[in-house]
């Protein structure tokens, strides 16, 4: 191994030079083996954070950090793969659907999702609400659910990416979450890693988003992008609006409910017209734009999918699905036109009534979250219901109101058209 240390390539990123190939390789490697220690990891990603890395620089860094632990190999299945993954957002229940569609359409979805933490919601949170579902499976159920089911969702094992996982919980703590090559190169990594042919990046933009602004988003996109295509990974990134949240549900077994009613041909249409849209890029990548994913949504073969999901891991999709225990209403202060719905307001208030979670180590609340009964562009009448708080624990109930106040605007008025879902494609 090289003769690098931890300060000659702190003080290089300090001193805004390219790090090398090599002092990359190393110092990933030895963050990993813990012969760098987490003080200096901290300034190495402060110093990242501050003065950027370039495209060389990333790209080894990913490259670094895929090393770091084992790679998955779907090329046995009979079928492509396709995966997907969105940076986050608030009522974003996008992959509980869109996994069994794109798999009814003939493409295979190996999901590898997380749970959540501050106030965006974890995929496996949700599916958890199922009752009997289990998250966690062996690369070798992996592989068999994927050839005779066609869609996976379950969590990431610890052999993916370990760096990742060291650095993130790093960077959490450290300030350092927001800067370009840390993001790009965790969120790539893992999925290069999982071995997916294809993948479409959900990259959400607004207030309820890592990135608050189009620019800072569409500049991760492509970073992204240019690391999937290197790695010979067919993706895609879609910008889409996370001003507001989406549908009209934020929490755990309420998404699973609003995800049901799509996959029964039902749902809000703004998350109708995003699945459908993820979906769409997923098999164009995939090389399956033959099928189109609004007929199997239709037909109720998506539904089949979701259902034989469901089971394979030892849930059971017909069970009624958990219910807070109280509930209180906040009723609209006056009559007019719903202009703005913030999504940071919602996931915030969501987060409070318990769905989701301060520390890692919490639980969360199965029926808690928030319902939202108009949505931008919507008419609203004084005294009717706005919102449903929903939880287990009803001392809850005020700090969750407080974080709605100023988080909406009714006007006498619509004022112009509602923001687009989809904003902008990098392909
Ligand atoms: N999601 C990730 O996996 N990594 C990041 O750095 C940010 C979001």
């Amino acid at each position: 191994m090289s003769t690098h240390d931890a300060i000659e390539v702190i003080s290089a990123k300090r001193d805004k030079h390219a790090l090398t190939d090599s002092q990359i390789d190393w110092v990933v490697d030895a963050y990993t083996r813990g012969d760098v220690a987490d003080e200096q990891m901290s300034a190495l990603a402060m110093a990242i954070l501050l003065n950027g890395m370039d495209r060389r620089e990333i790209a080894r860094w990913t490259g670094a950090m895929i090393a770091s632990g084992e790679r998955m190999d779907f090329s046995s299945l009979s079928r492509p793969t396709a995966d997907k993954h969105s940076t986050g957002g608030v009522g974003d229940k996008i992959t509980l659907p869109l996994a069994p569609l794109v798999a009814a359409c003939g493409v295979a979805v190996p999901q590898l999702s997380g749970r959540g933490l501050g106030h965006t919601g974890g995929t496996l949170d949700k599916m958890e609400a199922i009752p009997g579902w289990r998250a966690d499976l062996s690369n070798a159920e992996m592989l068999a659910q994927l050839e005779s089911v066609g869609a996976v969702i379950c969590a990431a094992g610890d052999g993916l990416a370990p760096a990742d996982k060291k650095l993130y919980a790093l960077r959490d703590v450290t300030g350092t979450v927001e800067a370009i090559p840390l993001i790009s190169s965790s969120i790539m990594s893992k999925k290069i890693a999982e071995g997916t042919g294809a993948l479409v990046l959900d990259v959400k933009v607004g207030s309820g988003a890592f990135m608050k602004d189009l620019d800072r988003a569409r500049e991760l996109a492509e970073t992204m992008v240019g690391l999937g295509k290197d790695a010979g990974v067919a993706t895609v990134a879609l910008l889409t609006n996370m001003e507001t949240p989406l549908g009209y549900t934020a929490g755990n077994a309420i998404e699973v409910a609003e995800s049901v009613d799509v996959l029964s041909g039902g749902g809000p249409a703004d998350v109708v017209e995003l699945t459908v849209a993820l979906a769409r890029e997923m098999l164009a990548a995939a090389g399956r734009d033959d099928v189109d994913p609004a007929d199997k949504l239709a037909d109720g073969s998506a539904m089949d999918v979701w259902k034989a999901m469901i089971r394979a891991q030892d849930g059971d999709p017909d069970a009624p699905l958990p219910v807070a225990k109280e509930s209180e209403v906040i009723p609209a202060p006056s009559t007019g036109v719903l202009t703005r719905l913030d999504a940071m307001a919602v996931g915030l208030a969501a987060w409070r009534l318990g769905a989701g979670r301060a520390r890692k180590e919490d639980p969360v609340q199965e029926g808690a979250g928030v319902i939202w009964h108009a949505r931008p562009g919507d008419s609203v009448t004084a005294g009717e219901p706005l919102f449903t708080l929903l939880t287990d624990t009803p001392e809850r109930f005020e700090r969750a109101r407080e974080s709605l106040e100023g988080g909406y605007d009714i006007a006498m008025s619509a004022i112009g058209e509602p923001t687009p879902v989809i904003l902008d494609r990098i392909a």
